[in-house]
């Protein structure tokens, strides 16, 4: 499918959700404040590949990124609360070790580049619309 619809009104706040879009995982993430918070707060971190929190959302709370590590193509662990998140509260790549933060940057391992994001649009207030 080119493009598809997630319903929105069905996540809760922390939650985290992974769809299939073109083959790819893609992770949609309802932040709670504190995960908000933890972004915003390192806009001023050393970052590997800098970019604010702000410029990588559309519309808060809404964090939405392809779930493939930068590195060499693994799906990072993190979408179920019993995973790893890793140093940053966002994702860990267990393959080769990148911790990602909670806006999806890459914040300590080998991986070259924040988590990338897919084309995406709010179709309607609770409804998200990727690709
Ligand atoms: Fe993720 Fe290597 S593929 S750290």
């Amino acid at each position: 499918l080119a493009s598809v619809d997630v319903d929105l009104s069905v996540i809760a706040v922390g939650e985290r959700v992974t769809i299939k879009w073109r083959g790819k995982p893609v992770f949609i993430v309802r932040r709670t404040k504190t995960e908000i918070a933890a972004a915003r707060h390192d806009d001023e971190a050393a970052l590997v590949d800098r970019e604010t929190d702000a410029s990588r959302i559309i519309n808060q709370p809404w964090l939405v990124v392809i779930g493939i590590c930068t590195h060499l193509g693994c799906v990072p662990l993190g979408q179920k609360e019993t995973d790893s998140r890793g140093d940053y509260g966002g994702w860990f790549c267990p393959c080769h070790g990148s911790h990602y933060d909670t806006s999806g940057r890459i914040r300590k391992g080998p991986a070259p580049r924040n988590l990338d994001l897919p084309p995406y649009q709010f179709v309607a207030a609770d409804v998200l619309r990727i690709g």
